[in-house]
């Protein structure tokens, strides 16, 4: 089985989502293996998306990070990777397919409600910057 990052985005916790999303994740047949709500500084948000630092939406992606709680949890599953980007659907909500997470409850393509790992690689390092070994409960 696979594992990846999601993260529930400040847009969803404010509107009380939590829950709705997860179950989006639970009927698409993904396991919760760890989860915790936590308020990132900008740094720390910036630091998660250093990939996207010489984008022109790298400045409004890390303070929106940043500007509530966000909920982070480990997907497991099988091809869970690619499962949850299906279940997020499109980044923007507007591309995004009928019954996805983002369709249902995204605001725009910066306030898109949830991030989802891209690969295997990211997942595995997306992971580790959020939790230790211990935290993780099959
Ligand atoms: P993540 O799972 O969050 O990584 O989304 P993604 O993989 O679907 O999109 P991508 O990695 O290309 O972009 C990362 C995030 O940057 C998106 O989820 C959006 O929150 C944000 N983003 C992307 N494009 C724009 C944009 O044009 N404007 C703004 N404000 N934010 C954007
Ligand atoms: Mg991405």
């Amino acid at each position: 089985v696979e594992r990846t990052l999601s993260i529930i985005k400040p847009d969803a916790t404010k509107r009380n989502l939590t829950g709705a999303i997860a179950k989006k994740f639970e009927d698409a047949g993904l396991r919760i293996v760890a989860a915790k709500r936590i308020q990132l500084t900008p740094e720390q948000a910036g630091k998660f998306y250093e990939v996207h630092k010489d984008r022109p939406f790298f400045g409004e992606l890390r303070d929106f990070m940043a500007s509530g709680p966000v909920v982070v949890q480990v997907l497991e599953g099988e091809n869970a990777i690619a499962k949850n980007r299906e279940v997020m659907g499109a980044t923007n909500p507007k591309d995004a397919a009928e019954g996805t997470i983002r369709k249902e409850f995204a605001q725009s393509v910066g306030e898109n409600s949830v991030h989802g790992s891209d690969a295997a690689e990211t997942a595995k390092e997306e992971i580790a910057f959020f939790f230790s070994g211990l935290e993780l409960v099959g």
